[in-house]
C-alpha cells in the first residue's frame, strides 16, 4: 500500500490511524517512548526539497518504533546525477521496508511507487501533502472532539496542503471553504472528487466570508518551494488572505488557528496570530510524530499482524 494522495486512505483507516496516533501520544507523554513493532525494518526518507518537520518527525518515529531510518538528499544519490527514479525505486525496494520521498513533482512519486515493490508515502509534492494532513487531523479531533461536521476555513494560496487538506475534509466529514485569489484556487478535480463524497467544499475570493463562524482557520506559505521564481506577483496577490486578528475576530470564538510551517511572520501570518491563546500551530507541528508513527505501524504492520 503506498499513500500518495490523502484518498489512498480510507475513513476507517483514517479513523485507524488517528486512535492509535492519540494512543502513542498519551504514551510519550506519560514517559514511554521505546518500542519494538518495527525492530528490523528500515524506512528510507529521501528529499529533493528541504524540510524540518518532515525529516526530524519521520526519523524520530521510525527509531521510537525500534527501526532504522536512512534520510538521504537527492543530490547524494546517483538520482542527482540522472539515475532513473525506476531503476532507484526497484533497487531501494530491495534494501528497505518502506520508502518516504519529498520531490518537486507528483509525478515522480507517482512513478517511484510503480516501479517500488514497498510502500510508498508522499513527504510533499507540488500537488499534495498526505502526511501533514493526517497530523492536522489528529489536531483538529483533540480540539474539536470530533471531525464531522467541523467547518475548516483556508486563506491564501490554494496549494499541495490544501488539496491534501479537502481530500482529508472529505473523508472525515469536515466542510472546507478556501479563500483564495482568482487562479490559486485548489485543483479542480480533488474538489470534485470531495464533493462527490458528499464534503461541502465552498471557494470564494471573500476571506472575511470563508472566516464566518468557521472552527478552524488555517493558512499556509504564499510562496511554496518550487514557486520562487514568482514571489513579487505572490505576495501582491495573495495581501488580502493575510490570517490576522481581523479575520480571526469573525471566526467562533473557540476557533483554532493552523497553518503546517514554516511561517512567514508578516506574510500570510501576523506575530500576534501565531502566538495567540488560540493558535494550536506547534500542537499541529508535534502530532507530525505521533500520526506518522501510526502511519508507519499502519503500512508496516498491518499486514502482518491486523491488530496493529
Ligand atoms: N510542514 C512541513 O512539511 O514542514 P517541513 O517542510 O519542515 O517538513
Ligand atoms: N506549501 C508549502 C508547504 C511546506 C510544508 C510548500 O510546498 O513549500
Amino acid at each position: 500500500m503506498d499513500i500518495i494522495s490523502s484518498f489512498d486512505l480510507s475513513s476507517a483507516e483514517i479513523e485507524a490511524i488517528l486512535g492509535k496516533a492519540t494512543e502513542l501520544k498519551k504514551e510519550r507523554k506519560e514517559g514511554e517512548k521505546a518500542r519494538t513493532d518495527c525492530a528490523g525494518k528500515t524506512l528510507a526518507l529521501i528529499f529533493e526539497k528541504p524540510s524540518t518537520r518532515t525529516r526530524v518527525s519521520f526519523e524520530v518515529a521510525m527509531l521510537e518504533l525500534g527501526g532504522h531510518v536512512l534520510s538521504l538528499n537527492w543530490n547524494e544519490l546517483q538520482l542527482g546525477r540522472g539515475e532513473r527514479i525506476r531503476e532507484t525505486a526497484m533497487v531501494l525496494s530491495s534494501y528497505v521496508d518502506a520508502v518516504m520521498i519529498r520531490a518537486y513533482s507528483h509525478a515522480t512519486v507517482e512513478e517511484f511507487a510503480h516501479y517500488a515493490s514497498i510502500p510508498v508515502i508522499n513527504g510533499l509534492t507540488d500537488f499534495e501533502h498526505p502526511c501533514q494532513i493526517l497530523a492536522d487531523l489528529q489536531t483538529i479531533r483533540e480540539y474539536k472532539q470530533k471531525l464531522k461536521g467541523v467547518t475548516v476555513a483556508w486563506f491564501g494560496d490554494g496549494n499541495n496542503v490544501c488539496n491534501s487538506l479537502i481530500g482529508g475534509a472529505a473523508l472525515t466529514g469536515m466542510n472546507i471553504r478556501v479563500a483564495c485569489p482568482k487562479g490559486y484556487e485548489p485543483n479542480a478535480e480533488i474538489i470534485e472528487r470531495a464533493k462527490k463524497m458528499g464534503c461541502e467544499v465552498a471557494i470564494t475570493a471573500d476571506p472575511a466570508e470563508a472566516a464566518a463562524d468557521a472552527d478552524v482557520l488555517y493558512t499556509d506559505v504564499w510562496v511554496s518551494m518550487g514557486d520562487e521564481a514568482e514571489r513579487e506577483q505572490r505576495m501582491k496577490d495573495l495581501q488580502p488572505y493575510q490570517l490576522n486578528a481581523d479575520l480571526v475576530n469573525r471566526a467562533k470564538d473557540d476557533a483554532i488557528i493552523m497553518h503546517c510551517m514554516p511561517v512567514h511572520i508578516g506574510e500570510e501570518m501576523t506575530e500576534a496570530v501565531l502566538n495567540s491563546a488560540n493558535s494550536v500551530i506547534f500542537e499541529q507541528a508535534e502530532n507530525r510524530l505521533h500520526a506518522q508513527k501510526a502511519l508507519l505501524l499502519h503500512l508496516l504492520l498491518s499486514q502482518e499482524n491486523p491488530n496493529c
